[in-house]
């Protein structure tokens, strides 16, 4: 049987890209190896979003040089947004690279696959860029790729990414993304229900709704137009989908009918990712975000009011052109306002190509990014340990995901094929996410896994709520006895 190592970064659209292609390649009897140096087919699905993402692909394609030379009939592929962006650059740079394939051409992969090992040339299949034919001939040019579906390749089998967009119009200044991932598209109502009804008979219990800009989500089916609060109205009568996400949402189209869908819908996750990006006018001018500081806060305001229970993230820029010392504090200011549950704080990454690196000079010191990255993620350590801190003592609802971290570097983890020890039968540390997204690690046994089971939290820290699941037993408050207190809501010290 052929081998195949895939390695994936970048966001959740490459986790699902990198599934659909391991579900294609699987399907010509390819089977999954966890060493490239066991592979008949080693594949890089990229990202492009910052340089440094870049770099590693490249070092790790360096790194394949030798093996190449002695084993000429590997094929070698890069896949994905670096792919898209770098296309004969990348032949120059690893000249032993057999494919480039971008991401809207990933269904041609198997195809592309099979010719290499046959004819040993070298094949690139890109999408056309943003000014390189009409809008229709550009969208075509790039191909949603998503019926197959692989269970194994997924985060866990109670989990799965559905996309609902494909692309981005909103051209960020600093962003490379509706270069290499070409012009928004939505993808028909009918095509995201028959696949998350297929995903909830696979046993899928949490779907998560994937685009650039999930919120922006719109699609003309005869007369009506759908909205995302429209998807997720129908999502929610799928039987065995018990929970529903959706990221990454775009400040500007945060509606109040989605708003009031996510509160209304018992099964909406109540937890919203939308990037704020900056805090101060100047630089979200320049960034061409397309709302004021102002305006962010307001749609905040909104979502807090319409559903209290709320957990919002953010993904925050530090360092773009021209930034100075007051408008770094606007940034402060806006994290330190609106407890954001968490965010992702990125060092500006110059991105040639777009207009940010043709019309701004990256002219905020390396070091002076590093300390302005480091002051706002412990303002948000501090802001997000103080918010879990709210949860000592109270009762959350899990979706049981599998074992945590801690205990799969113990070995408390069964191996595939091998009978469980001794120690996996009993007792290990599992780990899970409550209803609005915070991670939860417990005791449990692995039978929970993919339960959702009621926890109740003891211990916190800015990243992890520590709790002990709650079982079913006839408790002292049945016989009018007063509830014991021990190890709940008394602060112990955490790992
Ligand atoms: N430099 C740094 N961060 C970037 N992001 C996107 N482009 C860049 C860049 N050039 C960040 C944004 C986005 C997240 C996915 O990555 O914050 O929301
Ligand atoms: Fe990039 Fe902006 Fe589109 Fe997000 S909305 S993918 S940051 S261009």
């Amino acid at each position: 049987m052929p081998k195949l190592y895939i390695e994936t970064v970048g966001c959740q659209m490459n986790m699902l890209d990198s599934e659909l292609v391991v579900a294609s390649l699987r399907n010509e009897g390819y089977e999954l190896t966890a060493s490239a140096a066991d592979a008949d087919t080693i594949l890089f699905n990229t990202c492009s979003v910052r340089q440094h993402a870049e770099d590693k692909i490249y070092s790790a394609l360096g790194r394949l040089k030798h093996a190449k030379r002695e084993h000429p009939h590997t094929v070698i592929g890069v896949l994905g947004c670096m792919a898209q962006k770098d296309q004969g650059l990348i032949f120059k740079r690893a000249p032993y690279v057999d494919l480039v394939v971008g991401p809207g051409q990933l269904h041609q992969v198997p195809a592309l696959v099979r010719e290499a090992r046959r004819e040993r040339v070298q094949r690139m299949e890109v999408s056309l860029g943003r000014t390189d034919g009409s809008r229709d001939q550009i969208e075509r040019s790039h191909e949603s790729f998503d019926p197959m579906r692989d269970p194994s390749m997924r985060p866990t089998p109670y989990q799965a990414f559905v996309r609902i967009m494909i692309g981005c119009d909103k051209f960020c200044t600093y962003c490379i993304v509706p270069s290499v991932r070409g012009p928004e598209q939505s993808r028909p109502p009918a095509a995201i229900l028959a696949e998350a009804r297929q995903l909830a008979g696979e046993g899928c219990l949490e779907i998560t709704l994937l685009g650039q800009t999930v919120n922006s989500y719109k699609y003309r089916a005869g007369e009506r137009i759908w909205h995302l609060c429209d998807l997720l109205d129908v999502l929610h009568g799928i039987d065995g989908i018990e929970r529903i996400k959706f990221v990454t949402n775009y400040p500007k189209d945060m509606t109040n009918d989605l708003l009031a869908a996510v509160r209304d819908l018992p099964k909406c996750s109540k937890y919203l990712h939308v990037p704020a990006q900056s805090g101060s006018n100047a630089v979200l001018q320049r960034m061409k975000r397309g709302y004021t500081v102002e305006e962010y806060r307001d749609m905040l305001a909104r979502t807090y009011e319409t559903i209290p229970d709320v957990a919002v993230t953010s993904d925050l820029i530090v360092g773009f052109c021209g930034e100075d010392d007051e408008d770094f504090q606007q940034t402060v200011n806006l994290v330190r306002e609106s407890r954001f549950k968490n965010s992702f704080i990125f060092k500006y990454s110059e991105r040639p190509g777009t207009k940010g690196a043709e019309r701004y000079v990256d002219d905020v010191p390396e070091e002076l990014k590093r300390r302005r990255n480091n002051a706002l993620l412990a303002l948000q350590n501090q802001i997000s340990e103080e918010d879990n801190d709210a949860f000592l003592g109270r009762e959350v609802m899990v979706l049981v995901e599998g074992p945590s971290k801690a205990a799969e570097k113990n070995g408390q983890v069964q191996r595939a094929g091998s009978s469980p020890t001794p120690d996996e039968v009993s007792l290990m540390q599992l780990t899970g996410r409550t209803h609005c997204d915070r991670i939860a690690v417990f005791e449990g046994n692995r039978r929970q896994i993919g339960q959702f089971l009621p926890v109740v939290i003891y211990d916190a820290n800015a990243h992890t709520l520590f709790g002990e699941i709650v079982t079913q037993h006839v408790g002292p408050e049945l016989f009018g006895l007063p509830l014991p207190l021990a190890g709940i809501g008394g602060k112990k010290k955490s790992e």
